[in-house]
């Protein structure tokens, strides 16, 4: 393994459909990088056992056993600064980083987001973009900052939402196009392609 190679971590809470994505990029070549570290807030997170499968090394930090949230980032802070890692991507990683951890890794934390930002952040995505009726949903990957799903975006895709749509029928159909973003995303950042201004994600001429 070059000693220079990028260094990934994962966050996860629950399945793993994007870290499997993103796992199997690996190993298909088309992303060059060492998945260092899955990280769980889960104690059976399904997102484990798909690392383990893979020899990927797996902690589970237990949010029980720390008296408050900071505490808890700290620990996770700790553990990634031990590696270090040069980019953390939260798949399903249902917990809201503090301060603190966001002002650590400034700059090198993504996020996939199951809507087309900025609408509908937060919970439950995929349900209100059903409810609200709009016509095309879909998922971004951004950079994350102190607010909920608000960080510079760096690429979307968009989604037919049908008449016949219920929440579980679109968060199927976004979950495939995440599955395709979120490497992509990450290969960008890899290859150095990309340049933030402001808030604006801008890709770099070639
Ligand atoms: C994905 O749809 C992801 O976009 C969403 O959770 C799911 C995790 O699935 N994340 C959020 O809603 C974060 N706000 P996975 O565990 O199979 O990757």
């Amino acid at each position: 393994m070059p000693l220079n190679i990028f260094k990934l971590a994962v966050l996860v809470s629950g399945r793993g459909s994007n870290l499997q994505a993103i796992i199997d990029s690996i190993e298909r070549k088309e992303l060059n990088v060492r998945l260092s570290i899955v990280i769980s807030s889960t104690k059976d997170a399904p997102a484990l056992k798909r690392a383990e499968k893979h020899g990927i090394e797996t902690v589970f930090i237990d949010p029980a056993t720390y008296p408050n949230k900071k505490a808890y980032d700290k620990a996770l802070i700790d553990k990634l600064e031990e590696i270090p890692i040069d980019l953390i991507c939260l798949a399903g990683y249902m917990r809201i980083l503090g301060e603190e951890f966001i002002q650590t890794f400034s700059g090198k934390i993504i996020n996939i987001h199951p809507s087309l930002l900025p609408a509908f952040p937060g919970l439950n995505a995929q349900k209100q973009a059903v409810e609200y009726g709009v016509k095309f949903s879909g998922c971004t990957v951004h950079f994350v900052d102190e607010g909920i799903d608000s960080g510079p975006i760096i690429l979307q895709t968009a989604v037919p939402v049908y008449d016949y749509d219920k929440e579980g029928s679109l968060s199927q159909r976004i979950l495939e196009q995440e599955h395709h973003l979120y490497p992509k995303a990450i290969k960008l950042i890899v290859e150095n392609k990309l340049s933030l201004n402001g808030r604006t994600v801008a890709h770099k001429k070639s």
